[in-house]
């Protein structure tokens, strides 16, 4: 008797696409990235020689998934008080900003996108301190910059990027916390980092994302608001949604709606919200929900149930609990499953999305 054996088939672990895989290997890509990093108290993070670094600015460059969590990283640092900006790297490598004495981070996981490496290469020309934030030992990004930090996913194969997003948002975290932020954030951040492959797991045990994209498969167009550190996740979301499923799909930071895009929203057009803890932001995200709902929008609440969004949502997607910088990673593993299901129930070619490569080495 022969055992017919298929190396893509053994690859993916009875999963039916690695996409799905891959996401359910985020608890321990983070315990991988987060292993003898951080203390057990709390109150110290190791991350090398990168941690000596102490910029007064940084300038963050990258493309597609990893430029939203470049928009995750500028926002820590200015919340820390240190200014930061982030660029796509296509427009940074033929438009750079003044550098003055910023850092200049690329954020690439496999450190050789095109674009990318261009925007460090000019960086670089005009003098910059360069960084790269990657999952790729040895790769070009690795081998040009001065520094780099190692995000240590594991190997990704899907075209879509998903655990390699909650490894680059981990490291920033523990980039910031090392290199700008007191040791009373420490104290609040690290334990909720440490928290997180157990939280994400609660996520995947528990989520309800199937039902929901089995529900709206064939929605006209999604949308997907967030405010702070999860107006990142909500352009993730929505590029996660279309690069898979072909659906249309787009992100915005909630306070916009109103400012256009309101103009679109149906009862054709389900709404995902991002809504963490029960501050001003939550509660101004809750009043988002509001404008949609009273145009007739299905409404799903990504939610730590802390504020009253649930009331006004149709549907409700948990997450445990935890620091906002930390629940960043929560939400975004729901609406990884959304467009996993999505895509799934519209069959699409989940781990080989059509016109897509998984690097682009091409500018
Ligand atoms: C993510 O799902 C995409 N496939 C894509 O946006 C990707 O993040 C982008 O091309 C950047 O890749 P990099 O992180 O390897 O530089």
């Amino acid at each position: 008797e022969t055992i017919e054996w298929d190396a893509e088939e053994t690859g993916k672990s009875g999963y039916d696409h690695y996409m799905l895989k891959e996401i359910n290997e985020q608890p321990r890509a983070l315990r991988q990235c987060l292993r003898a990093r951080v203390d057990e108290l709390g109150s110290s993070v190791d991350i090398d020689t990168v941690g000596d670094l102490s910029p007064s600015g940084l300038q963050f460059v990258a493309c597609g998934t990893s430029y939203h969590a470049a928009l995750y990283g500028a926002r820590l640092f200015e919340q820390a008080g240190i200014p930061a900006r982030a660029y796509l790297a296509s427009e940074y490598a033929t438009s750079p900003p003044p550098i003055g004495d910023d850092l200049v981070v690329g954020i690439t996981q496999s450190g050789e996108t095109a674009d990318t490496l261009s925007a460090l290469r000019e960086a670089k020309r005009r003098g910059a301190e360069t960084l790269a934030v990657t999952n790729t030992v040895g790769s070009t990004a690795t081998r040009e910059c001065d520094h780099a930090l190692y995000i240590r996913s594991g190997p990704e194969i899907g075209v879509a990027a998903t655990k390699t997003f909650a490894g680059q948002l981990a490291a920033l975290n523990l980039f910031a916390l090392a290199t700008a932020e007191d040791s009373q954030t420490r104290r609040s951040v690290i334990p909720a980092l440490r928290d997180l492959p157990g939280d994400i797991q609660s996520v995947l045990d528990n989520s309800t994302a199937a039902e929901i994209a089995e529900q709206y498969a064939d929605a006209e167009s999604f949308f997907f608001i967030g405010r702070r550190y999860q107006y990142p996740v909500a352009l993730e979301g929505a590029l996660k949604l279309k690069e898979i499923s072909y659906e249309h799909a787009e992100g915005f930071a909630a306070g916009e709606l109103k400012h256009g895009p309101l103009a679109l929203v149906t009862d054709q057009t389900p709404v995902f919200a991002l809504v963490v803890g029960d501050g001003e932001i939550a509660r101004k995200t809750v009043g988002n929900i509001k404008e949609v709902e009273a145009r007739d929008a299905p409404v799903v609440a990504v939610t730590d149930g802390q504020s009253d969004a649930e009331l006004y949502a149709d549907h409700v997607l948990e997450i445990p609990e935890t620091h906002p910088r930390a629940a960043a990673l929560l939400t975004n593993v729901q609406l990884q499953l959304v467009a996993y299901h999505v895509a799934n129930n519209l069959g699409r070619p989940i781990d080989k999305p059509r016109n897509l490569a998984k690097s682009v080495t091409v500018e």
